[in-house]
């Protein structure tokens, strides 16, 4: 297999703490496996290369990162310093539209040695995803300010839903949810309220379904599917969200899961002819940043994601995938665990000891 080349952009905060740790689980898991990986380095997509160019990102940003074969990245944002609209659709918004990675895939599991805030939950009763459309719906740029400064100030702003759009992330959660054991999906809408959108992705959830006849399929107004992701997380296999939707569900079910410090994900573009990206679900947490604590698991995961995908099929890639998620767990049973978890190990002992058992 040829190399794979990885761009990584630790970005700012916990990013910064975070990343060192997901890039030696992935180095342990290259050596052991002998996975041909390549890490650039990038320097920007961050706070301070903001404040010293008034951009996030070179101009010719997309051009440096296309031929990548993926882009690892930590966490953008530092919101006393710049604006989070600014920042975030300066970098990580940009990467998802204009590299085409409309699924945004975010396992959501009660692993083994995670403490579960929910009554009576055990590993095996929460383990789905959060398939989330990633490019369009609420998260539009279109929109504007009219009457500034006035009391006739009015301020729109679009959500936007394609039919091509809404049809690839439901194909893609169809086809996850016709792989799984369970083959149930949940699609997440607001159709009582939000009365244009919503109907519309419900008819196309209706029409997708027909192609696969062996899958169970079921659909929620949003509110009442968060209440549910409390109550009865276990009913759950793969559930389907517009983009704003599928980002609320994504920080719901790892919070009911325990803690946010360990949700990964993967922002794909399935084609596979622009970098998908791997990060984790949580951001620069700066209420942490500096103290080496931040939880290292969610980016150590997402990396093993990164190696499922790249390998798409090849055994070594596998194996590396598999050796990163056996040594997460033992960890997370054994210890040495963070503040989140309530242990007192800092982001380095964590990760460390995930690397040794790679
Ligand atoms: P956050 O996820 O950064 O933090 C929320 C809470 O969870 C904080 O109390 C934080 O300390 C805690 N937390 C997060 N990750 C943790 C970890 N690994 N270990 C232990 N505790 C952890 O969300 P926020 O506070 O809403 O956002 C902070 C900044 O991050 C903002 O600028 C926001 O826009 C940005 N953000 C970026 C991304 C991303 O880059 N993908 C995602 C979410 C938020
Ligand atoms: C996430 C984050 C981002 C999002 C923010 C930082 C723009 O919350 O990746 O879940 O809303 O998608
Ligand atoms: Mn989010």
């Amino acid at each position: 297999m040829s190399t794979h080349r990885i761009a990584v952009i630790a970005g700012d905060g916990i990013g910064k703490e975070v990343m060192p740790e997901g890039l030696r689980a992935l180095q342990a898991a290259a050596a052991r496996f002998g996975l041909p990986l390549e890490f650039t380095a990038f320097e920007w997509a961050n706070c301070d290369y903001y404040l010293q160019h008034g951009q996030m990102m070179p101009a010719d940003w997309f051009d440096q990162l296309k031929g990548f074969n993926a882009i690892y990245f930590g966490a953008v944002g530092w919101p006393d310093a710049v604006p989070d609209h600014i920042s975030l659709w300066g970098s990580l918004l940009k990467f998802r539209r204009e590299f085409d990675q409309y699924v945004n895939l975010r396992p959501v599991r009660l692993m083994p040695g995670v403490p579960c805030p929910l009554a009576n939950k055990k590993p095996g009763d929460i383990d789905f995803y959060v398939v989330r459309e990633n490019t369009e719906g609420e998260y539009s740029a279109v929109g504007g300010r009219l009457f500034e400064n006035t009391e006739r100030e009015t301020v729109l702003q679009e959500a936007v839903f394609t039919r091509k759009g809404v049809d690839r992330i439901l194909q893609f959660a169809f086809e996850l949810a016709q792989s799984r054991p369970k083959k149930h999906l949940t699609s997440a809408t607001k159709s009582n309220g939000i009365a244009i959108s919503m109907p519309y992705w419900d008819e196309r959830v209706k029409a997708m379904s027909a192609n696969y006849p062996d899958v169970r399929w079921d659909q929620y107004h949003v509110d009442i599917l968060a209440a549910r992701f409390v109550l009865s997380p276990e009913r759950f296999d793969v559930v389907v969200a517009s983009n704003l939707f599928g980002d609320i569900l994504s920080d719901l079910g790892p919070a009911c899961a325990g803690t946010i410090g360990i949700a990964p994900s993967a922002n794909l573009n399935p084609e596979r002819t622009l970098p998908s990206l791997f990060e984790p679900v949580h951001g620069s947490a700066p209420d942490i940043y500096g103290k080496n604590i931040a939880n290292p698991v969610a980016m150590i995961w997402s990396g093993a994601m990164m190696l499922d995908f790249l390998g798409n099929g090849d055994e070594r890639y596998a194996q590396g995938h598999d050796a990163i998620m056996r040594a997460i767990e033992t960890v997370l049973v054994q210890g040495p665990r963070t503040p989140d978890m309530g242990g007192t190990a800092s982001t380095t002992e964590m990760g460390t000891a995930i690397a040794a058992l790679v």
